[in-house]
This record gives structure tokens, C-alpha cells and sequence, in this order.
């Protein structure tokens, strides 16, 4: 019986080593496979600080089921809570990575400032975490932006400067004078440096002189240590916050299981890097956008041309406010938008923006931004292409607090006609 004993304890042994080195040799392989799978050609994802403060409250957000529109499609319809980022919208992924690759690239130093030309959410969200990085905030802004919108700014410490509206031809274009001003603020920094070369000593040290005329030709403190110009629009680190953040939380989130995404796009950051994303993992995953009035990319997407109905009935001048929907539409093709993996496009109008609002309003308590509300109109919009039994993703980009003094305002939308009536989704055709 001994040597049976023996015998059968070796082999239990044996089996048990076996085992013991297969499951070792497939965590790795499956660790080395996984990594593989998240790494990408467009990440430039290097390891994040052990603890980033406020910086790391932003992302992660939650995606939920949007209970009414899931129950009215017979599809799952499900929203990422972007408005529960701590700079209120989903630009502040956008604004964390902008800073952070400008800081890694060395074109932004601490002390630095980051100027943008905004009105909008971006600005909000890089006047936000820009001291989070030692950094300060300056925003161009036109002069006939809501008022709230400068006041915000100027109290989250960000320099504010509001100028005549003009066409983005145009020199003084608030965009172009935003780019400007990084320029004067690195001007600005080398002039510094050199004063202290030559002085060999600190500024502050040897009383920092500096004529009134430089301190008068400046629009940032005089110690600034140079600027960088965020541009939102072409800078591609708009579209990887998207790829490495939104995308792969929404893959994770629905564990891979989702037939559909949809966004309309205002720089093309979201929509692009998310889809991308999304059809890299699985290219069986349908992804639409959504286009508000006055916008060319429902043409650009559906025909390949850049166009809108507005310009060629010749209204573009005579009525600039094609859409009273924020943030979102395009009439030029951005670098962003280029980098987008899209099946087709949607329209949608701003009477079905407002009523969907409402509608989500009264039957989720869901309080949705303009942009929110039109991507959710995208959702149902592709959930009754799809038929019933599949799952949508849009994203819910803020709440409706930022948007009190129009979308939200009732004698505003009866001056454009857009008073809500709807007491169910009818306005989408569902009864
Ligand atoms: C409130 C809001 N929603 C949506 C968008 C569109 O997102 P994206 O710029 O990624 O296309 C923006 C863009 O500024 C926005 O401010």
C-alpha cells in the first residue's frame, strides 16, 4: 500500500504543480494580452501620477439607463453622465489631457498659461483644473456670449477677455486671438529670461524692473512662464481624452455589449475618439451622429460634402442662429472630426431638443444641457433604425443649470417658436 500511497501523493503533487504553472503562465498571457488589447497606435497614455487630486475625480463617470426612452424603443438606451465631471461637462477630460500633453511635451511649463478662444463648456472646464496643474487660465471670449458665462470664468481665476464678434477670417476672431496671446505670453517669458540672464540674478530679487510700457502691453501677470494655446478644435489630445477615457469606459461599462453609439459633435473630440474606439473593438458596433440645424456634417457624413441648407438659401448672414442648441455643430472640417469611424448621421431639430428636455425631465428627472437633450434625440433616432432588443450609447455632455438663461427659458423659446407641447414622445413619432 506504501509505495501506492507514495505514487498517488506524486501525482497530486505533479497535477497540482501542473496547474499551478498553466493558471501562472495564462495570467500572464492574458495579462500580456489585455494590455495588448488596450494599447493603441493613437494612445500616448503614459502612467498617471500616484495621486492627481481634483484631476483624478474627473471620468469614470456612470453609465445609466435612461429608463423612459429604454421603455418606450424596446431598446437599451443608456446615457454617460458627463455632467458629473467637477467641471460640470465632459470637457474636462479634454482640458486635463490638453494640459497634460502640453506639459509632457514641454510647451507648457508650471506657471504657464493656457489661453483658449471659448464661450462654452472647454473653457469652463480648463479654467477648472488649470490650477490643479499650477497653471493659470485665459479665455477669449466674443462680447455677446452670456454674461453668467465671463462671470463664471473670472470666478474660477481665469483671465477673461471679451471682443467684438467677427468671421473666424477675420485676425480678431476670438479663436485667433486667443492663439495670439500664447504667442505674446511666451514672448513675454523669453524677455523675462533674458532680463535674468543678463541680471544673473531672479527678477523678484533684484526688484524685477520692468518698464510700465511692458506691463501695460500685457494681459497676464508678468511673471508668467510662457503660453500655450489649448485649440480644442485641431489639437488631437481632444480626440485621444475621448479614445482612452470615453471609449474604453463605455466598452467596459456594457462588458462589450452594445450595438450602437451616437453624439452630435461640436469640435468632433467625442464622437470621434469614442467611435474609433468602439469599431476598433468590435467593428459590428454602429456608430451615428446626430446634427443640429445649421450644421454641414450630416451632408459630410451622408454625401461627403461639407454643406448646409442654410448657406445655400443664402440665410447664414442674415439669421446666425441656425440652431439654439450649444456647443454642437460644425461648418468646417476639424482634425478632430477627421479622426471619426462613422455609418451614417441623423438630423435632428430643436423642437425635438427642447421636448425631449422636457420630456426627460418629467419622466427620469434627468436635467440636460441642449446638447444632452439632442443626443438623446439621436439615441431614440437610432434605436428606431436598429428595432427593438439592441443597446445605444449617447452621452449626457451637462445638466440643464448651464443653460437657464435660454434652452430653459420660456419666454426665450416662444420667440423662436420652440414653446414645448409634447406630453409624450410623439414629437419622435412614438405614441
Ligand atoms: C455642452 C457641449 N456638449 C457637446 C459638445 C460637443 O463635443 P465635442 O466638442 O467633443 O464634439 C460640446 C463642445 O464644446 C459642448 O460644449
Amino acid at each position: 500500500m506504501a509505495p501506492l500511497k507514495t505514487a498517488v501523493a506524486v501525482i497530486v503533487v505533479a497535477a497540482a504543480t501542473i496547474s499551478i504553472s498553466i493558471a501562472t503562465l495564462s495570467y500572464f498571457i492574458g495579462n500580456h494580452l489585455s494590455k495588448k488589447n488596450t494599447k493603441s497606435k493613437f494612445s500616448k497614455n503614459k502612467k498617471k501620477a500616484k495621486s492627481n487630486g481634483l484631476v483624478d475625480a474627473i471620468g469614470n463617470t456612470p453609465l445609466i439607463r435612461i429608463n423612459s426612452l429604454s421603455n418606450a424603443t424596446g431598446c437599451k438606451i443608456l446615457g454617460k453622465c458627463e455632467f458629473l465631471n467637477p467641471g460640470g461637462s465632459v470637457k474636462d477630460r479634454v482640458a486635463v489631457k490638453i494640459i497634460e500633453e502640453a506639459l509632457e511635451a514641454g510647451k507648457l511649463l508650471q506657471g504657464g498659461v493656457v489661453t483658449e478662444g471659448s464661450a462654452g463648456s472647454t473653457a469652463i472646464s480648463l479654467a477648472t483644473v488649470a490650477p490643479a496643474y499650477g497653471c493659470k487660465c485665459h479665455v477669449v471670449i466674443p462680447d455677446d456670449a452670456a454674461i453668467e458665462k465671463s462671470q463664471i470664468l473670472e470666478a474660477l481665476g481665469a483671465t477673461v477677455e471679451r471682443v467684438r464678434p467677427v468671421s473666424i477670417t477675420h485676425r480678431d476672431h476670438y479663436v485667433n486671438i486667443a492663439r495670439r496671446r500664447a504667442v505674446e505670453a511666451n514672448e513675454q517669458a523669453s524677455k523675462l529670461r533674458k532680463l535674468d540672464q543678463v541680471d544673473g540674478k531672479n527678477l523678484e530679487q533684484n526688484n524685477g524692473y520692468i518698464s510700465d510700457i511692458e506691463k501695460q502691453s500685457s494681459v497676464f501677470s508678468i511673471y508668467c512662464s510662457g503660453g500655450f494655446f489649448a485649440d480644442q478644435f485641431e489639437n488631437l489630445a481632444n480626440f485621444r481624452a475621448h479614445y482612452e477615457g470615453t471609449g474604453p469606459e463605455i466598452w467596459e461599462q456594457t462588458d462589450g455589449n452594445l450595438d450602437a453609439f451616437v453624439a452630435a459633435a461640436g469640435t468632433g473630440g467625442t464622437v470621434a475618439g469614442v467611435s474609433r474606439f468602439l469599431q476598433e473593438k468590435n467593428p459590428n458596433i454602429k456608430c451615428f451622429l446626430i446634427d443640429p440645424p445649421g450644421s454641414s456634417l450630416f451632408n459630410k457624413v451622408t454625401r461627403g460634402v461639407m454643406y448646409t441648407k442654410e448657406e445655400a438659401e443664402g440665410r447664414r448672414l442674415k439669421n446666425p442662429f441656425d440652431t439654439i442648441t450649444e456647443g454642437i455643430g460644425i461648418n468646417r472640417m476639424t482634425q478632430n472630426f477627421l479622426m471619426a469611424k462613422l455609418d451614417g448621421a441623423f438630423r435632428g431639430t430643436d423642437k425635438e431638443a427642447v421636448e425631449m428636455s422636457r420630456f426627460l425631465l418629467k419622466n427620469d428627472g434627468l436635467f440636460l444641457g441642449s446638447s444632452s437633450a439632442m443626443n438623446c434625440v439621436g439615441a431614440v433616432r437610432v434605436a428606431q433604425s436598429l428595432g427593438p432588443g439592441h443597446t445605444v450609447v449617447t452621452i449626457l455632455c451637462d445638466s440643464g443649470m448651464r443653460h437657464l438663461s435660454k434652452f430653459y427659458d420660456s419666454q426665450y423659446l416662444a420667440l423662436y417658436e420652440l414653446t414645448p407641447t409634447a406630453t409624450r414622445l410623439e414629437f419622435l413619432g412614438i405614441k
